[in-house]
């Protein structure tokens, strides 16, 4: 098990990107969206947006601010993501790039609530003309969650400023640039077998023009790119039109987000072809040559020596040590033909530099379909690594498809269930709900995905995160406002499947067939060799209590006491929430062992991991 990470649903900025303040380098499409001047009394001052085009790259924009008087009367404020969360005793760490153009300005910082209650303020006074970073540092004199930042100018004077941003001190692993640490550790306690970024469809984007390109993302964050989202987006029900990428999350931190909760990075790269769900561009094939160097060029980033033109780049950033990539996905829930064309190129380019790295292989979503089964059948042909397979189907599916990898084919490619969630209502409609229903045939499905570890190499849940004032998708697996998180009844399942993988498969029968749904029974097991544990997972996905004897064969000697560790509840629409975020989380009980075997009641509506020790 492990995750699948994509900017959605403000996933990223505005997610687990610490960043407070929005637009930080008035690069939006409406430069000053997120921004409102201030300005009390007379004209006392002035704010104009430059661009300086071509000149400075990827960031173009900066503001030249004038102010005429002292008073401080004129100024400007953030109105963060849906605001800014802000907690009491906190350190926040602001900079700004500025240049002092003439006279003598200094900005007064400061943080307040609605009511216009200041939370803590500091002043930074730009010296000289030259661009450079100034810091300044505050504590937060109270908890709120919908904070804006608002920076009056004192004169009289005139300052460019540029990338005005405002990190908390407490990010994950203190760093700066940093990450929500709250997120990251619902992230670190899944234990992870693999972190997948950076989507999802935002790996295609809209048009070429608008995909992913993981070269914008590192380097010094003033010196990345800017992209609208693919999912900035004026639907209805989904209104998020301040949409963008500010890269200040990029592929270095990715890998490094990987390697702290312990997960295989597995990146995916655009193959030369824009979202089919939107425009269908797709690259000529004469001018992929691009394309597939962007690949070549991130197995250097990842793996390369600092002697490389690209592992220098990684080292510069501070990590000496190869990030280990040893697998890399080609593009996302692509199909048809030219699908299949310019794979063939990506792999024989990759295959031929770097033949140990595993390619993942999309086959996108619409499981029963035409289009699926076509990709399958030439991705097999072509003997592929790794095939992606995607579903957002009814819980009822999940049940039925306990089954599905059982008769796959032991000799072919290993499959990854890269995209699932069960949908309460009809895809990604904005009615779904992550509600025990779903989380338990999500369950039910699990156990079919663990009894075919030897062909279902990797499974994630998606998408991850959802911010409850900025999303696109439901269900999501996490759901986050500017302060708090909870993981959803789905979160719980994937959890107790993740952390209790074990290391080896071995069979659970029922009158010596699989258990796949008889009676709504579904399960598997596991043996954890180094911790000397026999693991059973057992969902009774039906309404009645179910008795369950196990005997253990096989294994010597088996503890007398054991766990039983239950996620239930007694209403399939029950969900978790802000206000109730452990409604449904696990229980642990102990049992009793008799010699080999094993009696248990399996409550209705629940999913049972057992837990026993061997000799
Ligand atoms: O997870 C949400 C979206 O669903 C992903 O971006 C895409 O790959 C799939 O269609």
């Amino acid at each position: 098990m492990g995750d699948f990470f994509e900017d959605i649903n403000l996933g990223a900025d505005g997610g687990i990107y610490a960043e407070l303040v929005k637009n930080r380098s008035f690069e939006f499409d409406t430069p000053l969206m997120g921004w409102q001047l201030l300005q009390k009394g007379e004209e006392s001052g002035s704010l104009l947006v430059h661009n300086r085009g071509e000149l400075n790259g990827a960031k173009s924009r900066f503001i030249r601010v004038t102010s005429k008087t002292s008073t401080g009367n004129f100024g400007f404020s953030n109105e963060g993501f849906r605001g800014m969360g802000i907690k009491k005793g906190q350190q926040y760490n602001f900079f700004v790039l500025a240049s002092q153009l003439s006279g003598n300005v200094s900005l007064v910082i400061e943080l307040t609530n609605g009511k216009g209650d200041k939370l803590g303020s500091t002043i930074v006074t730009p010296g000289g003309k030259p661009w450079k970073k100034y810091n300044a540092s505050f504590t937060a004199t109270a908890t709120e969650p919908k904070a804006i930042l608002n920076i009056s100018i004192k004169g009289p004077g005139v300052v460019d400023l540029d990338m005005i941003s405002l990190f908390p001190q407490d990010t994950w692993k203190n760093r700066p640039n940093g990450m929500r640490a709250d997120l990251v550790q619902l992230l670190a306690d899944m234990k992870p077998g693999f972190l997948r970024f950076p989507g999802g469809c935002i790996v295609e984007g809209r048009t070429l023009e608008e995909r992913f390109q993981w070269k914008k993302t590192i380097g010094p964050i003033e010196d990345r790119g800017f992209l609208i989202n693919r999912w900035n987006t004026e639907f209805k029900h989904r209104l998020t039109t301040d949409y963008y990428q500010s890269f200040g999350l990029g592929f270095y931190e990715y890998f490094q987000l990987a390697e702290d909760i312990g997960a295989e990075p597995l990146p995916i790269l655009n193959c030369g072809m824009a979202c089919q769900f939107n425009t269908a561009e797709v690259v000529p094939l004469e001018s992929l040559d691009p394309y597939v160097q962007d690949a070549l060029d991130l197995i250097e980033f990842a793996n390369g020596s600092a002697d490389s033109k690209w592992g220098k780049k990684r080292v510069e950033m501070g990590h000496p040590a190869p990030f280990n990539l040893k697998m890399l996905g080609v593009g996302n829930e692509n199909w048809g033909a030219q699908y299949i064309d310019r794979l063939k190129i990506f792999t024989q380019a990759i295959k031929a530099k770097y033949p140990a790295i595993q390619l993942v292989n999309s086959s996108g979503t619409d499981p029963n379909g035409e289009r699926f089964d076509y990709l399958n059948g030439e991705l097999r042909k072509m003997n592929a690594d790794i095939i992606d397979e995607h579903y957002y189907r009814a819980p009822q599916w999940f049940l039925d498809n306990a089954q599905r990898y059982d008769n796959y084919d032991r000799q072919g490619p290993k499959i990854f269930a890269g995209e699932y969630a069960a949908q309460s209502v009809a895809i990604a409609s904005p009615d779904n709900k992550n509600n025990w229903q779903c989380a338990l045939s999500e369950a039910a499905f699990m156990t079919g995905l663990e009894r075919n570890a030897d062909v279902v190499a990797m499974a994630s849940y998606a998408p991850l995160f959802a911010h409850a004032e900025g999303w696109q998708w439901t269900p999501d697996l996490i759901w986050v406002d500017n302060l708090k998180a909870y993981g959803t009844p789905n979160y719980q399942v994937q959890k107790l499947f993740s952390t209790n993988k074990g290391t080896n498969v071995v069979p659970i029968l029922r009158n010596n067939a699989s258990v796949t749904g008889q009676a709504g029974y579904y399960a598997s097991a596991v043996l954890d060799k180094n911790k000397k544990e026999l693991i059973l997972k057992v969902v009774n996905a039906s309404d009645k209590m179910q008795d369950a004897d196990f005997v253990i064969d096989g294994l010597s000697k088996v503890g007398a006491k054991g766990t039983i560790t239950v996620l239930r509840s007694d209403k399939l629409d029950q969900v978790n929430s802000f206000e109730n975020p452990t409604a449904i989380s696990p229980v642990v009980k102990d049992i009793n062992v008799k010699g080999k075997s094993v009696k248990v009641g399996l409550q209705p509506y629940s999913v049972n991991l057992i837990k026993l020790k061997f000799s």
